[in-house]
């Protein structure tokens, strides 16, 4: 007898794999996904741990859960990913109602143990592992509109940022068979997908050994790109420590691998780079920027910044800012430093900074990126790029949207293309978020 499943996700695009992963695993065991709770015999939340505020929003969806489930006891609730990591037991003392724990590394047990818990007996497992990289199973691309899609590469992290929790939420950091990946890359675009992104918290580590060879993620990326040559080619993230010049003259050298590129700086200061434990120093990323503006002058360079990370001064704040302004990112993820329970900045610094001052700063950076994002896209006006076509736009069914190369939405009239088709469009008009133009 077949059940189902209402299966929510929040957190990164790694978080998105997991979930069609999960569905490929259950639907082998006769569990279908449904989109509505009131159907549900299984309910699953992929979490996040990344920052305190994301945590809070699950919980509150938890409640929401908490709440039908005293309608309907059956129900089996289940958290997996990155907080089911974080808390493990805990979990299911804070959270009365969950009856399933589950790791990013156990999806695999995961028919297994809904079944033990049918018996009424909670479940958990927390392992993690060395090896998993779920390699050869196939997504479900159950949420997808059947024209890109997420591929992951490595899963875990091994760099150990002082402000991080991932690391301790998903483990150690290791990379996925290329021929798994290749494969899955080909049967993509044999069922219509017209792009991938390559998926790692960082890609740039990638690492092959097989037979005395090793495939780096230069390599990786280019057997990619000749073996799927219809498929526009995405990836991330990268990391300034070691992102390669190797990496950039692939990306210039094949058409197929989209000019954009998204390079977490964190902080513009050397004394907050120091201890976050980044790796690399304010100089060394700024010749990474400059690596990428002279091997690819195309290409968009997006970035991840935290305000007020532990004991940063306003003239360490003043740094990012002058940082930003240099690199002139077309875009950017900003966040307020939130203290993640055992990371090494939560046991060895002060979270110092005041919180109205981490406001104020957070603004003054999203401000300072807003300016940039549009003075980058009013230098698009003129030029004619090919967008690949994503759908209707949500203001109006006058227009449609889709990418550039360079990872920027562009909205144009038309009606009646395909979703998934290829078209030329002029830009006229722009906006911080969003270039408008016209087919050609
Ligand atoms: N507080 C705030 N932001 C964080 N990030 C990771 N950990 C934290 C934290 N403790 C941000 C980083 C990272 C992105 C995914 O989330 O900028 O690149
Ligand atoms: Fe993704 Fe990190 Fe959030 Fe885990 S904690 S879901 S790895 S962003």
């Amino acid at each position: 007898m077949s059940k189902k499943l209402y299966l929510e996700t929040y957190g990164c695009q790694m978080n998105v794999v997991d979930s069609e992963v999960v569905v490929s695993i259950l639907n082998k065991e006769g569990i279908f996904l449904t989109d509505t709770l009131d159907n549900a015999d299984i309910v699953l939340v992929n979490t996040c741990s990344v920052r305190e505020n994301a945590e809070q929003r699950i919980r509150g969806r938890l409640q929401v859960f908490n709440q039908y489930k005293k309608k309907k006891k059956s129900i089996i609730i289940g958290v997996i990913g990155c907080m089911a990591e974080r808390l493990k037991e805990k979990l299911l003392e804070e959270e009365k109602m969950v009856d399933l724990v589950v790791g990013p590394d156990s999806y695999r047990d995961l028919p297994k143990l809904i079944q033990s818990s049918e018996t009424g007996q909670k479940q958990i497992n927390v392992l993690l592992s060395v090896e998993e990289t779920y390699a050869d199973i196939s997504p479900v691309r159950y949420d997808s509109k059947g024209v890109s899609a997420f591929v992951s590469i490595t899963r875990g992290c091994d760099n150990m940022c002082t402000y991080c929790i991932v690391p301790f939420t998903r483990g150690r950091e290791r990379s996925r068979n290329p021929e798994t990946i290749l494969k899955e890359c080909k049967e993509l675009s044999a069922s219509g997908y017209k792009e991938v992104t390559l998926l790692g918290q960082n890609v740039d580590s990638y690492i092959w050994n097989e037979n005395e060879t090793q495939i780096s993620f230069a390599e990786l990326l280019e057997k990619v790109a000749i073996s799927s040559s219809d498929l526009r080619i995405r990836f991330a993230t990268s990391h300034p420590s070691d992102m390669s010049d190797d990496v950039l003259h692939i990306m210039a050298k094949y058409d197929n691998i989209c000019k954009s590129i998204h390079l977490p700086g964190q902080s513009g200061s050397n004394n907050m780079l120091k201890l976050m434990k980044r790796g690399y120093t304010r100089e060394w990323y700024m010749d990474r920027i400059s690596a990428i503006r002279r091997i690819l002058p195309d290409c968009t360079i997006s970035t991840d910044i935290i305000a007020g990370f532990c004991n940063e001064t306003e003239q360490d704040h003043l740094d990012t800012l002058s940082l930003m302004e240099w690199a002139k990112f077309d875009f950017a993820f900003m966040f307020k430093y939130s203290v993640r329970p055992n990371t090494y900045a939560s046991k060895k610094l002060e979270d110092n900074v005041p919180e109205e001052v981490k406001s104020k700063r957070l603004t003054e950076i999203i401000e300072l990126q807003r300016e940039l994002s549009k003075k980058n896209k009013h230098k698009d006006i003129g030029k004619v790029f090919e967008v690949l076509v994503e759908g209707f736009s949500k203001k109006s069914d006058e227009n449609m949207y889709g990418r550039n190369s360079q990872n920027n939405v562009v909205i144009f009239p038309a009606k009646n293309l395909e979703i998934g088709a290829k078209v030329n469009v002029k830009i006229f008009r722009c906006t911080s978020s969003t270039i408008f133009g016209e087919i050609v």
